[in-house]
């Protein structure tokens, strides 16, 4: 179906870079596929950030509207797994990338990566989680198929962002002891309202540490990779694991073997990108029951598409707390 316009940021490429700006665009933006979203909302993750900048060549094809998450209704589908009006949430697949995404109120995407939005999400809900919430979900599913123990001490890193307060929220709820690491001693109360039982100061491990340091941590959700990283592995106890999944505080790996072959510490790769589509549903079927709508809110702000530009410099600033619903 194609008709109308709608409104989308769009990036545009220059000879010297990108212009992004929104704009009033049709169909032709959109790539084809078989199924076309009426978008509610997306939302303003870190490499959103990197893309409205034109960094880190996150967007590789032009023009099209950044934006790597959306959740909305179906309003055209020639695949049999969905029909109009069908509430669906999209994450990864390189959408918002190398594909046309959420940043616009209609997008078109293969319906393999699509997931059915489970009955206790609204789009609003699925986005107050988004690919962060994803994200920190599948730490914590690597961390638990690991065999971390419930009850054992669990630092997350970025722990004020979007992957760290879920994933905060998340391992709290499920009855672990939970470190926040942060960089923000005024988000105390936001963190401890989430359940952390301490506060860390990120400076503690910001300097080089030695490779093996005093046994603390039974896991670890690291978001910021870089020295933080090599000194939460260099203090990760005997046979426990840390799911890293982020760059904020650098893409570096200043480490040593000795934390794998003296401790036996694993170290867990989270690509929520391609993650297979069983572990997708899993991981939002677990997001919706664990996490309340009173968690969502107390994680989220809300702003308009037309505001999500001018934030890009705040979260690649660290400046955002949790998650930013954009609403479209
Ligand atoms: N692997 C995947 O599939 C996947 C998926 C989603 C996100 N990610 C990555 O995960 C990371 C977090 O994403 P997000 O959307 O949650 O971003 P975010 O909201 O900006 O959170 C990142 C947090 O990292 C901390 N931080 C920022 N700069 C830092 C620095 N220089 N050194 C140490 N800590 C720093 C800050 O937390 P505090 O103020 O609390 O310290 C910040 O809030 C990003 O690198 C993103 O690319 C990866």
């Amino acid at each position: 179906m194609s008709s109308g316009t709608f409104k989308a940021i769009v990036a545009r490429k220059t000879d010297t870079g990108q212009t992004i700006g929104l704009e009033e665009v049709d169909d032709t933006l959109l790539p084809a596929a078989d199924v076309t979203v009426d978008v509610a909302y997306s939302t303003l993750n870190y490499k959103d950030g990197l893309a409205l900048k034109g960094l880190g060549r996150i967007l590789r094809t032009f023009p099209m509207a950044p934006g790597v998450d959306f959740a909305g209704t179906v309003r055209s589908s020639d695949s049999p797994d969905f029909a109009p009006g069908d509430p669906v949430v999209l994450t990864g697949w390189g959408v918002g990338e190398n594909w046309s995404g959420g940043f616009s109120a209609r997008a078109r995407v293969k319906s393999e990566w699509l997931v059915k939005l489970p009955p206790a999400l609204s789009p609003r809900q699925a986005m107050a989680i988004g690919t962060a919430g994803f994200t920190a979900m599948l730490c914590v599913m690597a961390l638990e198929r690991h065999g971390i123990a419930k009850g054992g001490e669990v630092l997350v890193t970025g722990a004020a962002g979007g992957v760290g307060s879920i994933a905060v929220r998340l391992l709290s709820r499920l009855g672990y002891r939970v470190v926040a690491l942060t960089g923000r001693p005024e988000e105390e109360g936001f963190l401890t309202a989430l359940g952390a039982s301490e506060i860390m100061d990120r400076t503690m491990l910001q300097s080089a540490g030695k490779p093996l340091q005093s046994e603390r941590w039974a896991g670890a959700v690291d978001t910021v990779g870089g020295t933080i990283l090599a000194n939460v592995l260099a203090a990760t106890a005997s046979e426990g694991a840390v799911a890293a999944c982020g760059l904020a505080g650098g893409t570096d790996l200043p480490t040593t073997v000795f934390p794998f072959i003296l401790r036996g510490v694993c170290l867990l790769g989270i690509n929520s990108v391609d993650a297979p589509k069983a572990r997708r549903a899993e991981a939002w079927n677990r997001l919706a029951h664990e996490l309340t709508a009173a968690d969502l809110d107390s994680l989220t702000q809300e702003v308009a598409l037309e505001d999500v530009i001018g934030l890009a410099d705040d979260i690649l600033a660290g400046k955002v707390r949790g998650r930013t619903i954009v609403r479209i």
